[in-house]
């Protein structure tokens, strides 16, 4: 039993959902992805106060309070070690209209799977992506299609992910926060409405300021990107990744640099002490 839809645990191939669900006519939801490490959701109260986040910015009610959510979570990962939970809040099912309908309930999916853990030596090549998304990116909305049209931009430039680029400025990747190394600090934009402010992201900034690294808050801008010492991305399922090339021009070195294996290292000792 991995999945649970609307108040019923049973296995994810059995799962259904009406064709007029309005997250599947509309994009009309918001979701989270967490990572379970040795069988246990890694900040996963975090993950539940941005998901309320997220259902209040588009006036969706929580289906079910966060304790219970919760506890769904706990019970879909049993017996699993590496994984990941995916949920998803939509609207709910309704004949097509605009507007809200009057008399939806919300449509609450949640269910876990195997996560393949990523090759220690594993690096990303970014390509950059013109960023014409909407003005409220920090809310973690289902409809994703500059980021998965993005990403696959990169995927055909030979590319790990794709940056995005609004007005000449570094937001974020198509499905990670962006960071830099210049002079020994740690660079990378402010949490607004530009960026999704990630749980993988705030974990980062406290490793940054245990291990004494400088951090500033300011808009990268791609130039100074380019001529980065080191760059790495960060996210639930990339971890912390670190970046060796932007649009095929090397970064630095060329290889993982300093800073970003440090933060890589805390990371996984972060996991391991939270996540035992
Ligand atoms: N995405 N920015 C965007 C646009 C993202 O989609 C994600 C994560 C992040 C990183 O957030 P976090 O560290 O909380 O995972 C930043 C998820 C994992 C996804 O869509 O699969």
């Amino acid at each position: 039993m991995n999945c649970y839809l609307n108040g019923e645990f049973l296995p994810l191939d059995q799962a259904r959902v009406s064709v007029e669900d309005r997250g599947f006519q509309f994009g009309d939801g918001v979701y989270e992805v967490v990572r379970v490490y040795r069988g246990k959701p890694f900040r996963l109260d975090k993950h539940l106060a941005r998901l309320e986040q997220s259902v209040k910015g588009v006036e969706i009610p929580l289906p079910e309070p966060v304790a219970r959510i919760s506890e769904v979570c706990l019970k879909l990962i049993e017996g699993l070690t590496d994984g990941q939970i995916y949920m998803q809040v939509t609207r709910g099912t309704a004949p097509r209209v605009h507007a809200f309908p009057q008399e939806i309930r919300p449509t609450f999916v949640a269910y876990a799977r195997a996560v393949t853990p990523h090759a220690p030596d594993r690096v990303y090549s970014l390509k950059t992506i013109v960023d014409d998304r909407w003005g409220r990116c920090h809310l973690k909305a289902i409809c994703l299609l500059p980021n998965i049209l993005g990403k696959q931009r990169a995927v055909e430039a030979k590319c790990d992910e794709g940056l995005f680029v609004r007005d000449g400025l570094v937001t974020e990747g198509t499905s990670s926060n962006a960071f830099f190394v210049r002079d020994g600090a740690l660079l990378t934009l402010p949490s607004d409405n530009h960026i999704l402010n990630g749980v993988t992201r705030e974990a980062v900034l406290e490793l940054a300021r245990q291990l004494g690294v400088r951090v500033r808050f300011q808009p990268v801008p791609l130039t100074d990107a380019m001529t980065s010492q080191e760059a790495f991305v960060t996210g639930t399922l990339t971890e912390i990744m670190p970046a060796v090339s932007i649009d095929g021009k090397p970064l630095g070195k060329g290889t993982a640099g300093p800073v970003t294996l440090r933060l890589r290292g805390a990371f996984k000792e972060l996991t391991a002490k939270e996540c035992s």
